[in-house]
């Protein structure tokens, strides 16, 4: 079993599609074992946000997912679910993600593409640290 570090980003919550977007993870096989809407402070973006310090992008990623509340979970399934979540999430670009996927289905903008989630075994147990540190 593992676990992955889901967010369905403050524009998802506006649009009214966080049970949209757990439900397909629920329908795959994965189950919720945290979840918190939450409005996501500067301090934690940044440290969440890590990689992105610096790069042209970073201060509209930052003011984005800051905006409003996210709904931020963490799901478990078989081994590598970080994967099996990266795969229903689709492309980071809307514009590119395959019809079918949560991006490709639902979003149009690069910045508001509606969901993060860990990119790697290390991230998804990074992540969680980060926002559910008792789990
Ligand atoms: P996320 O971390 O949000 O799940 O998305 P991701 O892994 O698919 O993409 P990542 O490379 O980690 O980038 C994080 C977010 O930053 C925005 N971005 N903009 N303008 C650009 O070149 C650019 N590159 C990335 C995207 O909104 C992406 O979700
Ligand atoms: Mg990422």
């Amino acid at each position: 079993m593992s676990r992955t570090l889901v967010i369905a980003k403050p524009d998802a919550v506006e649009r009214n599609l966080v049970g949209e977007i757990v439900g397909r993870l629920e329908r795959k096989g994965l189950r919720l074992v945290a979840a918190e809407l939450r409005l996501i402070t500067r301090e934690t973006a940044a440290q969440h946000y890590a990689e992105h310090e610096g790069k042209g992008f970073y201060e509209d990623l930052v003011a984005f997912i800051t905006r409003s509340p996210a709904f931020v979970f963490v799901v478990e399934g078989p081994d590598d679910t970080w994967k099996i979540v990266r795969t229903l999430m689709g492309a980071t670009n809307p514009v590119e993600a395959a019809p079918g996927t949560i991006r490709g289905d639902l979003g149009t903008l690069f910045t508001e593409n509606l969901i993060h989630g860990s990119d790697s075994e290390e991230s998804a147990q990074r992540e969680i640290g980060i926002f559910f540190p008792n789990l």
